[in-house]
This record gives C-alpha cells, structure tokens and sequence, in this order.
C-alpha cells in the first residue's frame, strides 16, 4: 500500500504503478488558521509506503510527514518505509560555526520519532545524511533516469559538471552512455552568488548537457551556459535531479543560451519530466 503526501501525489500514483500496488486515498487540508487536517481514508495493511518530498514549504511537508507517520504508528502499521525524494533541510548537516543548528539531524531524528522504519531518499545534498539514522536508509541515484532522457534527446553529448562536486553524476551519466565528461570550477560566494573560473575545454561545435543535483537560484547554471558559450558548443541541455527553482531561475538559465532544461520528478516544476518512479519501485522491491 502506498500514500503520498501532497507535496508527492503523482509521483506516489506512479510508485503504486510501478510496484502493481494500491493508492491509498489521503485527505489532507488546513484549518482557517492555516494548521493541517489529515486523514488517512482507508484500512491499512502491515506495511506501507509513503512518499512525500520535503521542499518548499519545507516545514509545512514535514509536518505533514510527520502526521502520515504518526497517524500509520497509531493504526498499527508496523513497517512504514518512508521515501523522501527531495530531502528539505539537506544543506546543513553539520555545524560549520559555532552555535549552528544542525537541521538535517534534527529533520533525520524527527522523522526516525514519528515512525518510519527506513528511508529513501534520491541524490541527497550530503550522502553523510544516511549516517544520521539510527534506522535504514538508501540514497538512491537518479543518473541511470536522466541518462535515459538524454539518450533520447541528445546526440553524442559531453557531459559537463558545473563544479567539482557534481563530477560524480557526470561521470556516472557519461559512463552509462559511453560519452566524455569534464567539469568547471566554481567558487560559492554567498548563497545567491557564484563565481565559475574560466577553463579549455573540448566542447566546440559539440552538444552538451549539464548535470547538477540542485538548481535552486540558477546561478551555477548561468554561469556555466555563459563559459560553454565562450567555447562556441553546440546545443545545451541542462539537467538536474532536483528542480527547486526558486524565483525567475529557470528564465535566467533560458537567457544565458540554454536550449532545453530538464528536471526529475522528485520535486514538482514546470521542467520536472524525467520520472524516478521506477527506480524508487525497483529499490523498495529489493529490500
Ligand atoms: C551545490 O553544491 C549544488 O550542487 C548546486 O550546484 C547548487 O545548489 C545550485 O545552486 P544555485 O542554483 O543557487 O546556484
């Protein structure tokens, strides 16, 4: 049995698809004051799942996660695996200066409180966040489902990283097409800011995509469209595994020359085309 919470819907539906399972009915809305009714509308099985991203508004999702969690505990539902697609609060899984609040480890305790035995989440922001369960939990990659999309829509691509921390998806989408990759240099200067260093690279008259696991304001995008374009590439195509797009993002990345940009469904935006239902099936029928 699966349950989707609202951030999560559709992308619920397509799990139960994939998984020859059923949809549980879920009512969820708010009180006047804006506090959140919910109401799981159907007897439940043993062992469920359920699927809700924790993105903006990240603290109304958890909450209701946490209802959905603690609503299953109290019918008795002993085995809740939890799939977090998009895990809110993902950034700050330390403290990096004193007096800090470690939200990620807050977030892992509070969902480990409300219920869940296990958790799924996809490309989280820092792996490390597994280790702050004290229950099971998978970070699952979305690569194999973008280098799907790119297959079909773009022809012997170089695959380039924006920065040096998202090498590893290039790589792993470039080995799955049997295609080069390199990546850019990029220096963070505030969370809006960012600088990318200029580089050689073996891009010209070339298509290419660019893969990230987050877009959120556009500015590491945007910056390297700009330093592609220097180097006189062919199409682009940028890609990521979770669109948070925030504000006029996905306008500025269309204006610095990108031709086509795609996301996952693991959070819902106008680019979010690429599914990770299947691949979220395929990791909870193993377990
Ligand atoms: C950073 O480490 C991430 O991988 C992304 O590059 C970053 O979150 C993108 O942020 P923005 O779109 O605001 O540049």
């Amino acid at each position: 049995m699966i349950i989707g919470g609202s951030s999560s819907q559709k992308l619920a539906a397509n799990i139960a698809h994939e998984m020859d399972d059923v949809l549980c009915p879920l009512e969820t809305r708010k009180f006047p004051d804006g506090e959140r009714y919910l109401r799981i509308k159907k007897e439940v099985d043993d062992g469920v799942v359920v699927v809700q991203s924790t993105g903006f508004p990240q603290d109304e999702n958890l909450m209701e996660l946490f209802l959905i969690l603690k609503t299953l505990r109290s019918m008795g539902v002993n085995d809740i695996r939890t799939v977090i697609p998009y895990f809110g609060y993902g950034r700050q899984e330390k403290s990096f200066n004193s007096g800090e609040a470690v939200s990620a480890e807050v977030v892992c305790q509070l969902i480990e409180f409300a219920g869940a035995s296990s958790v799924y989440s996809l490309n989280l922001h820092e792996k490390s966040i597994c280790d702050l369960f004290q229950i099971p939990a998978f970070n699952l990659s979305a690569m194999p489902a973008i280098a799907s999309y790119v297959e079909k829509n773009v022809e012997d691509p170089v695959i380039i990283a924006p920065d040096k921390g998202a090498l590893g998806f290039a790589q792993e989408v470039a080995e799955i097409l049997g295609c080069p990759s390199d990546h850019l240099e990029k220096i963070r200067l505030s969370p809006e800011k960012v600088e990318t260093k200029p580089k050689n690279l073996d891009v010209e008259g070339r298509d290419a995509v660019i893969i990230d696991d987050i877009i959120s304001t556009g500015g590491t995008i945007v910056n390297a469209c700009q330093i592609l374009k220097e180097h006189q590439v062919g199409r682009i195509v940028v890609s990521c595994v979770h669109p948070v797009l925030v504000g006029d993002a996905l306008l500025k990345i269309f204006a610095a020359g990108a031709d086509d940009v795609v996301g996952t469904n693991t959070l819902k935006s106008e680019v979010s085309n690429v599914s990770v239902a299947g691949l979220v099936a395929e990791a909870l029928k193993k377990e």
